[in-house]
């Protein structure tokens, strides 16, 4: 949380003479360590064997110098690389030929979802991958009902949801959360912490004040957030502690399923490595599914147990985390990969 970036490095620290040595070094670490808490192609980490390396900052006492460090979190739970929650094969989401439809300006129609469908098993991690513009945020948005599908099945833990009026919907709107790219933009600026958490559970039913506040100050020390989170406002926390703030909204719920829609796509290397930490942490404790969507390869490819590879509206191709990346069928899976930077250098080494 608020880890110093280069820059800030060099204007903390970088005042005396006497102490450009010592700055230069710090700030080489800081570097060292971005490079080493990024994901990057050649690294095959993976949730179920081990958390990312994080950031730490040291501060010498007696110099002032702040020092840097790569620091792997120890989990606090035990991971499972496969959901045993559920027999196998159990569905918790069966998606069947789902289709989300816009008008064009022209007076066309734009298929944006056009005809998925894919399961996610209690307890199972599913990435979704696509390059911008393909039509993962609207296959979200659908599967929240946020957007009316033009056709197909949403089952939902048994029932299709893809149908039900707004009033049906209510109890199963508590069991599928979602966590989007700018938590900024989805909290109100003008609430506290602890309102918008607040009027999130009293929408749900909770009507005791004082579960309210024990769940409130539950999920977020869960989230990593400092003791006094709940009485301050979204403007005075960093990107990495609104995204924890807007997990807690999510999780305050006590959800089945969390959508989690490019999570960590506008938060720095270090910052993202937290907030993945987190995630595969609170899906342990909570017995939490995660449909994860991002653009970002190498993210999906450590957090997910299952991969989808979205274009132009279609699931192309779906496979473990491990054969997407390693032995991919589909040319749009290949030109993907090809992209990522550091692919080509890690071929030809
Ligand atoms: N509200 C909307 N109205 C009309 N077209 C939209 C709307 N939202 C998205 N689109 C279009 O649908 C397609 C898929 O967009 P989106 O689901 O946001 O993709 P992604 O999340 O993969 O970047 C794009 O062509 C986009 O321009
Ligand atoms: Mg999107």
């Amino acid at each position: 949380m608020g880890r110093p970036r280069g820059r800030d490095v060099r204007r903390r620290e970088g005042r005396g003479g006497p102490h450009l040595e010592a700055v230069c070094r710090a700030f080489d670490a800081y570097t060292r360590g971005l490079l080493g808490a990024s994901l990057h192609a050649g690294s095959s980490l993976h949730y179920a064997d081990a958390r990312l390396p994080e950031i730490q900052t040291r501060l010498d006492p007696a110099t002032g110098v702040r020092d840097f460090a790569l620091h792997v979190p120890l989990p606090t739970s035990k991971v499972r690389a496969l959901p045993v929650r559920a027999a196998a094969g159990e569905s918790l989401l069966s998606v069947q030929d789902l289709r989300t439809d816009y008008p064009t300006r022209g007076g066309g129609v734009l298929h944006a979802v056009d005809g998925v469908s894919f399961d996610i098993r209690a307890g199972e991690t599913v990435g979704l991958v696509g390059e911008s513009g393909c039509g993962k945020s609207t296959l979200s948005r659908t599967l929240l009902r946020l957007v009316n599908p033009a056709g197909g099945r949403i089952v939902f833990d048994g029932t299709d949801i893809a149908l039900l009026s707004e009033k049906a919907l209510k109890p199963w709107r508590r069991r599928v959360q979602m966590v989007f790219q700018d938590p900024y933009a989805s909290l109100n600026p003008r609430r506290s912490v602890f309102d918008i958490l607040e009027s999130v559970l009293k929408v749900h039913g909770v009507t005791e004040r004082e579960e309210r506040r024990n769940r409130i100050a539950a999920i977020l020390e869960r989230v990593g957030l400092p003791a006094d989170a709940a009485r301050r406002f979204p403007n005075e926390f960093s990107g990495g502690q609104r995204q924890r703030i807007g997990i807690a909204r999510a999780l305050v719920l006590r959800p089945s399923l969390v959508v989690l829609d490019e999570p960590v796509s506008a938060l720095d290397v270090s910052v993202q490595a937290q907030i993945l930490n987190l995630l595969v942490e609170l899906k342990e404790d909570f017995g939490l599914s995660y449909l994860f969507i991002s653009h970002d390869l190498s993210v999906v490819r450590y957090i997910a147990d299952r991969v989808m590879v979205m274009n132009k509206g279609q699931i192309v191709e779906t496979g473990s985390h491990r054969d997407i990346w390693d032995r991919p069928q589909h040319p749009y899976t290949r030109s993907l990969i090809a992209a990522v930077p550091g692919v080509e250098q890690r071929k030809a080494a």
